[in-house]
């Protein structure tokens, strides 16, 4: 059996990242990472990354780039990482997180970031458009 995905975005505005820290479950409260969720039967990575962002942030994003790599999280998930640019709205932690954050160019170690999180956001960071 094929692991399942979860995707979560990179979101740009005006050269910031967005970071958001988890509210749940427990093992993870306090942890920041890329916003995101799994991708459900008949959607693309793509379409579960604008779908979750708009659920979990109240946000329209356009999803730019694939960063490269999949990493293992629990026994049986994958995570996914898009680059994406924030096109409307204002994020605000509806679901599972209960504080966001717009890093700057040389923020990306500024939270604590979950393990698994770690090499997508370095690439990220990396990426940040308009410095
Ligand atoms: O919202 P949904 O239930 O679809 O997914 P989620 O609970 O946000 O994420 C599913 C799993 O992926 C959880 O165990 C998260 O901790 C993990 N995850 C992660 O490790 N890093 C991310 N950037 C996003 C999710």
């Amino acid at each position: 059996m094929s692991d399942r995905v979860v995707v979560a975005g990179a979101v740009y505005d005006r050269g910031r990242l967005l970071a958001a820290r988890r509210s749940a479950p427990p093992e993870l409260a306090g942890r920041w990472e890329l916003p995101g969720g799994k991708v459900e039967p008949g959607e693309s990575g793509e379409q579960a990354l604008v779908r979750e962002l708009r659920e979990e942030l109240g946000i329209e994003t356009e999803p730019l780039e694939r960063i490269p790599g999949e990493w293992p999280l629990k026994p049986g998930y994958v995570l996914r990482v898009w680059t994406a640019r924030l096109l409307s709205g204002v994020p605000a932690p509806l679901q599972d997180h209960d504080e966001l954050r717009w890093l700057g160019p040389g923020e990306g170690d500024a939270v604590d970031w979950l393990e698994q999180d770690r090499p997508a956001v370095a690439e990220a960071v990396r990426r940040l458009p308009g410095g």
